[in-house]
């Protein structure tokens, strides 16, 4: 249990804590869980609550390299006790930041930007793409989910077109999610190319609303839109059709970047594409708000208008620290071979639960990317949100913590830190088991 006389806060209980919030703080904040979980410690996979209850992590994918790792740390804490300033200084931590990060990107994205989420990485992104293209339109991915400044509200269906949405923008044009499990074109081979030729469709959408394409904002592998691996071929077809139309390709690797597919660093490698814009937030500084922009030379040189980008912590020798030590522990503790295996064993387990009970239809993933997607009917593959709810609370009941998402809200999302041990996995795939033997 967390000694909380080490604490100079005081400790208030779980229902107090809910009153006070909702007092004091903005009112749309939600909580997970019917049963709201107060957690005061993390440590690698695990969570603690306050009474010292472990909970098995296979949501966060913002503390990639595991809660509190003590390297991530330390190079935080010591570099914060030394000197924490600005960009305009000179510091060896921001270049030595960016020569590392552009070593693991293919050439030519050789330029960074710092930002401090991926919001603002989007955002600038955006920027960077109008500034490039002199054009202002966008094409997304229905139910993609981009960031929560007004203009990243504009290019995220699932906030646009959700509850207290404003709807869609003249200016964006909107490609359904290349799903070939329940999407309009399934199960076919060709899937990828076709999908990929519905983003030209978009593009012709957008210039009769009398916009031209700026840039083509994808992630890599989605995931509000329910743990999609997008199908081989789709970006390749995308890409050409948003680069033919005087466009900019943009890979949000936000969730799915930084080794969490195991088999590459960056998701949108293996589709064989080079994106000319990526964005990078949640892994990147392990739990340290932080976020980045990496472009090729000839994209950053349109952005130099003369109006200088600075933005105040952003590229501050304490996140660049943070961000530096989580490249070394990925590289050093072989991460990403852990999450290819880890993430194939995970998948494994759950296509042996998918044969011996009824409602998973599909079980897919890359690394530590996985969905599972419940279904009230294999051959119609009807969403079954509330079975996936229901294991989701009743996995909480075992101290495993997961969640759902995708448009029906009905995919199993499984993204742990990439630190998950195969004994982990055990775990989960035995209590799993369990609960679906009961549900
Ligand atoms: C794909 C993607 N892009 C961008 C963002 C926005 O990042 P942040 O919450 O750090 O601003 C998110 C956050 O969930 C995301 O999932």
């Amino acid at each position: 249990m967390i000694d909380t006389t080490q604490l100079h806060i005081p400790q208030r209980s779980s229902d107090e804590l809910l009153r006070l919030r909702r007092t004091h703080l903005n009112p749309t904040l939600s909580v997970a869980y019917s049963q709201p979980l107060k957690i005061v410690r993390g440590e690698g996979t695990w969570l603690y609550d306050d009474s010292g209850q472990a909970y098995l992590d296979m949501v966060n994918n913002v503390c990639h390299v595991g809660h509190c790792h003590p390297r991530v740390v330390r190079a935080g804490s010591e570099q914060m006790a030394i000197l924490n300033t600005n960009t305009r200084y000179l510091h060896d931590n921001l270049v030595e930041y960016a020569l590392h990060l552009t070593a693991t990107l293919p050439a030519p994205l050789s330029v960074v930007f710092l930002t401090n989420s991926g919001t603002e990485a989007n955002d600038l992104a955006l920027r960077l793409a109008r500034a490039h293209t002199g054009n202002r339109g966008v094409v997304v991915l229905d139910h993609a989910y981009h960031g929560h400044s007004p203009s990243m509200i504009e290019l995220s269906p699932y906030k646009f077109n959700g509850k207290g949405g404003a709807g869609q923008s003249a200016h964006v044009a909107v490609a359904p999610m290349p799903d070939t499990y329940r999407g309009e074109i399934r199960d076919a081979s060709d899937a990828g190319q076709r999908y990929g030729q519905r983003v030209g469709t978009a593009i012709q959408t957008l210039q009769s609303n009398g916009h031209k394409p700026a840039v083509f904002y994808a992630e890599s592998l989605l995931g509000c839109g329910g743990q999609i691996i997008l199908p081989q071929g789709y970006l390749a077809e995308a890409y050409a059709q948003v680069r033919a139309a005087g466009g900019l390709c943009l890979a949000d690797e936000v969730q799915v970047g930084f080794g969490r597919v195991g088999d590459a660093m960056w998701a949108f490698e293996a589709q064989g594409v080079v994106p000319d814009i990526v964005t990078l937030g949640k892994p990147i500084g392990n739990g340290h708000p932080m976020g980045a922009v990496v472009t090729t030379p000839e994209i950053a040189a349109s952005f130099v208008t003369g109006m200088e980008y600075f933005n105040t912590f952003a590229g501050n020798p304490v996140s660049c620290a943070m961000g530096l030590a989580v490249l070394e522990v990925i590289e050093e503790e072989r991460l990403r071979e852990n999450a290819l295996q880890v993430g194939n064993f995970i998948m494994e387990g759950l296509r042996d639960l998918q044969n011996r009970y009824s409602g998973i239809g599909e079980v897919r993933g890359r690394g530590l990317f996985i969905g599972a997607e419940f279904v009230a009917d294999t051959n119609q593959r009807l969403p079954d949100a509330a079975r996936a709810k229901a294991v989701v609370e009743a996995m909480k009941a075992k101290h495993v913590l997961l969640s759902t998402d995708g448009p029906d809200d009905n995919v199993l999302k499984i993204k742990p830190p990439i630190v998950f041990s195969r004994a982990n996995a055990e775990e989960f795939l035995s209590k799993l088991d369990a609960v679906l033997k009961t549900l």
